[in-house]
This record gives structure tokens, sequence and C-alpha cells, in this order.
């Protein structure tokens, strides 16, 4: 079975819910046991069947068997966001005198829990410019225990030589974390030799701006029974209410990537031509830097990418931004709705890597709406960015 067909029956068993279609929003935290017998049994092997809701009910367990099946894994785990896959990940493998490789394109409040918190359990990070491929091995230290991937970066979109990465970094013994969301149904991260798959599936597996919910998806049973053993120590659970929405989006997560994409590449084409716009970020474009290697290893796209503008006052850009009907102004991606953010400021911060843009920079979602209303909307923009007098 291919992918998209794949993705509609992963993790729904009808035969176990009375034919159903989808599988039961189960509301549980209490779960009777039979016996005596039967409650001591469940608690040796706490995270096979149902125990206490807090460490999974059928619905929870409905869909980390249907993420694993989307990225080709052994198991997954959900969590309550996709920052606390991340955080539920990292603290699971790290402890005390280890030291972390962290792409320096990394998702900002990543890059903020590795420069607080595991800082503050004397974690070492170093960052590392993401374009490095093998020669990050020169960065190894003897106590380098994770090398931490997002590829592209969501926000300036480098796109990451990640087999190249995994293989130096299984050279060292050190385990291989991926923040898998950009990619999500068209990257396959265990072929590619990652051993942590991370999702934000807030975004794409969601697909409609209403839930928040994390992945971590492993490719051994060793890792999976370390990870889940760590996120359930610390009490992390995902509202049934959240995963079910999840099960929900990802029934139609190909066919809405599909559109994204198609919309985004529609849009990135026309904006590489306006006079105001100094470089479009967005790999599946023969001119971006990570085309080649985007090519190679992912098998679609989807609807995030970055605008630099060439140089321009602030004002400017927010009377164009203000002004939009069709990308409204939020954080997050992957909804049905385009969306629009600044990103130059706080958001991008380099520590490792050069990070030079022109102008201002942007970060666009295209969403589902139709292409011609948001070439209409960008050209009604670019207009207020032109006429905006200071
Ligand atoms: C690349 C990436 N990873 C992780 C996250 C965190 O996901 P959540 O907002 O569900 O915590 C985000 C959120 O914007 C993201 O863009």
């Amino acid at each position: 079975m291919k992918k998209e067909t794949r993705i509609l029956h992963a993790g729904r068993h009808p035969e176990r819910f009375h034919g159903a279609v989808n599988p039961p929003v189960y509301h549980a935290s209490t779960i009777l046991h039979p016996s005596v017998a039967a409650m001591e049994k469940s608690g040796k092997t706490p995270f096979e069947g149902v125990r206490y809701g807090r460490f999974g009910t059928p619905t929870t367990f409905a869909l980390e068997e249907a993420v694993a099946e989307l990225e080709g894994g052994h198991r997954a785990i959900a969590t309550s966001s996709g920052l606390a896959a991340i955080t539920g990940a990292l603290m699971a493998v790290l402890k005390a005198g280890d030291h972390l490789l962290m792409t320096d394109s990394t998702y900002f409040p990543t890059r903020k829990f590795c420069d607080t918190v595991l800082k503050g359990l004397g974690i070492e990070t170093s960052y590392y410019d993401p374009t490095l491929g093998a020669g990050i091995a020169a960065l190894f230290k003897p106590n380098t225990r994770v090398v931490f991937t997002e590829s592209p970066g969501s926000l300036t979109f480098d796109v990451q030589d990640i087999p190249a990465i995994a293989k130096a970094a299984h050279a060292i013994g050190a385990v291989v974390m991926m923040d898998n969301t950009w990619g999500v149904l068209n990257f396959q991260p265990f072929t590619k030799g990652v051993d942590v798959s991370i999702q934000a599936a807030t975004k794409y597996i969601v697909g409609h701006a209403d839930a928040m919910l994390g992945t971590i998806t492993t490719a051994t049973p060793e890792m999976w029974l370390k990870i889940k053993t760590s996120v359930a120590t610390f009490g992390h659970s995902p509202g049934t209410e959240e995963l079910y929405l999840a099960l929900r989006g990802l029934r139609t997560l190909a066919v809405r990537l599909r559109q994204h994409a198609a919309t985004a590449l529609e849009l990135t084409t026309w904006l590489e031509g306006r006079p105001e716009v100094d470089r479009v970020l967005y790999p599946p474009l023969a001119s971006d830097p990570g085309h080649a290697l985007w090519k190679r290893d992912f098998t679609g796209a989807c609807g995030l990418f970055g605008v630099i503008l060439k140089p321009m006052p602030r004002p400017a850009v927010e009377a164009m931004l203000d002004g939009f009907s069709h990308f409204k102004l939020g954080f997050s991606w992957g909804g049905f709705e385009s969306l629009v953010i600044p990103t130059d400021g706080h958001s991008i911060i380099r520590t490792a890597s050069a990070w030079t843009p022109a102008g201002p920079s942007l970060r666009f979602h295209a969403g589902l709406e139709d292409t011609a209303d948001l070439l209409e909307d960008l050209e009604q923009g670019f207009e207020r960015l032109s006429c905006a007098e200071f």
C-alpha cells in the first residue's frame, strides 16, 4: 500500500469498536481492573494495555500506532505539545555532564530550553551550522550524546544533510534526533539514519489550528521504552480530544499537504519575481540553496516558506502585514488558513552560523484558500508597502 492509502487505515481497528469507522474518544483517568492479580499484572508491563489514564487509553494508542506507521518507525509516544515532544525526548536521553549538538537553525523555544533548563542541569549545548553535513564530526566531544536536527529549519529553511550527519553521529555512538514537522509525510526519517523523530502534530497532523499535540517516534524498541518511561515519569499526558483531532486530521493529511505545497510553489515563484523581494526561502524552488538535498531526500513539500525583503523601513512592512485580508497575523502553521509573521528581531537567533538578511524577513504559511485570492492579497500588500509614507 502506498503511504497515502496507509494513513487512511493506520491506527483504526473498527472490529474492536462495534464497527465504528473512527476510534472512540476515551475520557478516562481511572481504569477498573477485575482483580488484584490483574491490577498487579498491568503494572509489570505498564505501557502495554490500559492501566491508568496518564499512561494512555485506546485513543492514545490509536494515534501512536498511526504516527509510527506514518513515520516508518518502531513506535510513537504522544505528548501534550510539539515542544513537550522535543523536551521530553532530550530529557530522556541526556544527563548531567553530557554534550548536545543543536542545529543553529532550530525553532527558538528549543534553543531556549537548551540555554536555560539543560544548562541548569549541567548539560552543555553547542550550536552548529545546519549546512555542515559530515563536517559536524569536527565538533564532536568525547561526551557528545545527542545530535539534534531540524530540516528544513522552520524560520530560515536550511536543508540539512541528515544521512551524512547521522553517519558521523553513529560512528561515535551519539543519538540523532530530528524535528520532522516540515517534512511530516514527505521525509522518512528512519531510512535516513534518524533515531528519534519528533512531530509538532499541532501543525499539519491536526491541520485545523484547534489543538496542541506532539509525538516522538523511535527507530528501536529500546529507545522507545527509554523515552516513554521518562515522559511518563514527568507526567506528560495529552488530552483525549486533542488525540482524536489529530487522528481525524491524519486522514486528510496527504491531500491537504499536496494543496498547501502547490499553492506555496505558485506564491513563491511569483514572489521571486517581485522587485521588493531579495530572496525567497523555499527548498522546492530551484534557486534555493537546499534544493538539491530536498530533491534527494524529500518526496514533497508543505506550505511554509520565508521571504527576505530588500532593505525598507519597518513601518512600511507593518502597513503591508496589517492590511492583509487572507494572510492573518498568527503564530503556528499547518492549519487551513494562510498566515504571516515578521521573523526578524528575536525569533531568528544565530550563534554558530551567519544569518545576514538584506532586509526585513517574513514567514508565510500558504493555506487552503484559492491561490488567485492569495496572489491578489500579496499584490495589494506590496502596493501598501510601496505607498507607505514615513
Ligand atoms: C518546527 C517546530 N517545532 C516545534 C514546534 C512546537 O510545537 P507546539 O507549538 O505544538 O509546541 C513548533 C511550533 O511552532 C515548530 O514550528
